[in-house]
């Protein structure tokens, strides 16, 4: 049984000088600069309830307004958060909507409607930790009205399409 505490004793220092280690790569949480003129909010006729669902439930990962928790901090959770982060805005960010051509607004649109109809956004990692950001289905149906007449309704160039 010695033999067995020893092993654990080593491969918890091993552990803990890995996770301090890990500490040493911190990723850059600053937030893009946004110009509220490229919104999705300035650029649509976004209800108030639709926008405080999207505030609840993607802003996060889909906007330059993220709010990074104190855990966004700590190896290695930090690097997931950050991948998540950039991976979701490079798709889509409300914060540069007025850049994107039309036909990009409507399948945006389109697929918002369908990631939360599935259930894949948001992402099931953000939710133990962001249990408001859950859709009631209620949630999901005023989603996806307004993202049907939206689509409807993209002209063809916004006002601050071009101004970058
Ligand atoms: C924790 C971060 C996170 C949250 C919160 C989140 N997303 Fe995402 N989203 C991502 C990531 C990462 C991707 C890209 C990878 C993937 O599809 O899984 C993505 C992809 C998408 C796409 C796909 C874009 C495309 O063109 O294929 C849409 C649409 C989307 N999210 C909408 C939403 C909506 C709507 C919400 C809120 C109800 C939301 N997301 C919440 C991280 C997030």
């Amino acid at each position: 049984m010695g033999r067995l505490r020893k092993v654990l004793k080593w491969a918890a220092l091993v552990f803990a000088l890995l996770f301090l280690g890990a500490q040493a790569y911190r990723p850059d949480r600053t937030n893009p600069a946004a110009d509220e003129r490229k919104a999705m909010r300035a650029n649509t006729q976004m209800t108030p309830e639709v926008e405080a669902v999207l505030r609840r439930s993607c802003k996060d990962c889909h906007s330059s307004e993220t709010d990074w928790p104190w855990y966004s901090n700590v190896a290695p959770v930090s690097w997931f958060l950050k991948s998540h982060v950039e991976e979701g805005r490079r798709q889509l960010s409300f914060s540069e909507w007025a850049t994107y051509p039309k036909r990009k607004r409507e399948r945006k649109l389109h697929e918002m409607c369908e990631q939360v109809e599935s259930g894949e956004m948001p992402l099931k990692s953000y939710l133990p930790l962001h249990p408001s950001a859950r859709l009631s289905e209620e949630d999901k149906q005023r989603i996806c009205d307004w993202t049907r007449q939206e689509e409807q309704r993209q002209p063809e160039t916004l006002p601050a399409q071009g101004d970058d």
